[in-house]
């Protein structure tokens, strides 16, 4: 069954390690497909978007070989440009391919990629940045060509800062003749990542964490052994998870810089928060306060990845807390879902959701529509007295490697069932 059962209403106690970063290793897999050379990615998730990746990689002539955490990339020949099927289709991330593709081979066909149904996703920042450096595209139904000769460095500035769009403009540059200058960048710590990456690969970056990067095409890459951090959106999922059900976890590895946004949350929320060079301790006691006002931002601000893994925790936190989510216009999907479980919330068009804390959620059967809301219901279930069944769990594997063990660790009830 692709369902996730619960046995809720326990505090949380114990530990667990926080994998590798989901959005962190993607873009670092199309960044191998620049280097005629091998690459060994550490640290690396085992979770369906990762293998999904593989496959297209696979598909286009490089050799991946995964053992445990381990990837290696060999993309010395590549022997296809196009990309088509539901490996493209599912995964927002593919489109990481079109800059490393235009990098490596000066053209891709590709279908037009998907991902969560968070909000309509287009890709008009990726294709009109890649214009400017010189790529044709030709759209057709369902799908696109881009082509181009050379690939010239030029001045870009991005009108919102997207961070797949950033993420393609800096795979393509490294590959471009002369210096592109990308102006509005977006800083989100997997952009340092990628950017990291490709410096140690010989790549020349300068401006890296900032909204300014300034990139000299042309340098020739390595291959390189790189340890993928560790995935901050998951080490959220666990703060929520206790704000919300209480008890006093570890987080092996979480990566609290990265965190702080969250952190100040919890804290508001009344957590004791204790962070040391091996992780982060959270304390939760009864009386978890709402959060009045917060709105979702790019980083550092609160990630709206979080958005609804915190809404999830404020269900039964007193008073009445208010969210606004900024980046995706779509976001609000587990709102009925967690209403069914007894959640009191109402939503003020779909920008706006004001949620009154109730004395206690209650299990039922309810569905996952896509990867975070998906384990904001898990973190519902551990809150809810009696049992909870998530459907659709093939949505939460996509980012979390088990998080049934996760939260065994933690002293959850949480099974496939
Ligand atoms: C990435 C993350 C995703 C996260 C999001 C925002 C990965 C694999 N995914 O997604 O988890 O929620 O950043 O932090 O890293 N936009 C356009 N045109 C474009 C591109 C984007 O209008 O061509 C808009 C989007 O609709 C959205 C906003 O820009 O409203 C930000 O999206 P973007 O930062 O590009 O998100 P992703 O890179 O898709």
């Amino acid at each position: 069954m692709d369902a996730i059962h619960i046995r809720g209403g326990n505090a949380l106690f114990g530990e667990t390690r926080i994998q590798g970063s989901k959005n962190a290793v993607l873009p670092l897999m199309a960044a191998a497909l620049l280097i005629k050379d091998i690459c060994i990615i550490e640290n690396c998730p085992c979770i369906s978007d990762v293998h999904h990746m593989q496959q297209l990689l696979r598909g286009i002539g490089c050799k991946v070989k995964c053992s445990g955490h381990t990837l290696t990339i060999d993309a010395r020949n590549i022997e296809e440009d196009i990309m088509a099927g539901e490996n493209v289709t599912g995964m927002r991330s593919s489109i990481m391919l079109l800059g490393a593709m235009l990098g490596r081979v000066g053209e891709v066909t590709m279908d037009y990629p998907g991902g969560c149904v968070i909000g309509e996703r287009p890709i008009d920042l990726h294709l009109n940045a890649l214009r400017r450096m010189g790529v044709s595209v030709y759209e057709k139904e369902g799908y696109f060509t881009a082509r181009v000769k050379t690939l010239e460095g030029t001045v870009i500035r991005l009108p919102i800062s997207s961070v797949g769009a950033t993420e393609n403009i800096i795979l393509a540059a490294v590959m471009a003749k002369g210096v592109t200058v990308l102006q509005n960048a977006a800083k989100e710590p997997e952009i340092i990542t990628l950017c990291e990456f490709l410096r140690e690969a010989g790549a020349v970056i300068e401006g890296i964490g900032g909204a300014v990067l300034i990139i000299q095409g042309g340098h020739s890459l390595h291959g390189i052994r790189f340890r993928v951090p560790p995935d901050r959106i998951v080490a959220g999922t666990y703060l929520m998870s206790v704000m919300g059900a209480g008890g006093h976890i570890f987080l092996e590895d979480a990566p609290v810089a990265q965190m702080r946004s969250m952190l100040k949350v919890a804290e508001d929320m009344g957590a004791e928060i204790d962070v040391s060079r091996e992780g982060l301790s959270i304390i939760a006691d009864e009386n978890r306060r709402a959060i009045p006002y917060l709105k979702t931002e790019v980083y550092p601000g609160f990630p709206t990845d979080m958005q609804s893994l915190l809404m999830a925790a404020l269900t039964t936190a007193a008073g009445v807390s208010v969210i606004e989510e900024t980046i995706f216009e779509n976001r609000f999907r587990i709102v009925d879902q967690l209403k069914k479980m007894g959640a009191c919330i109402e939503l003020q068009g779909n920008r706006q959701a004001v949620i009154v804390g109730v004395d206690g959620l209650l299990g039922c059967e309810v569905d996952a529509e896509e990867l975070r809301g998906g384990a904001a219901l898990v973190i519902a279930g551990c809150m809810a007295l009696g049992e909870t069944v998530v459907n659709n769990r093939h949505f939460i594997e996509r980012g979390y490697e088990d998080i049934c063990r996760d939260y065994q660790n933690l002293g959850a009830n949480v099974y496939i069932g």
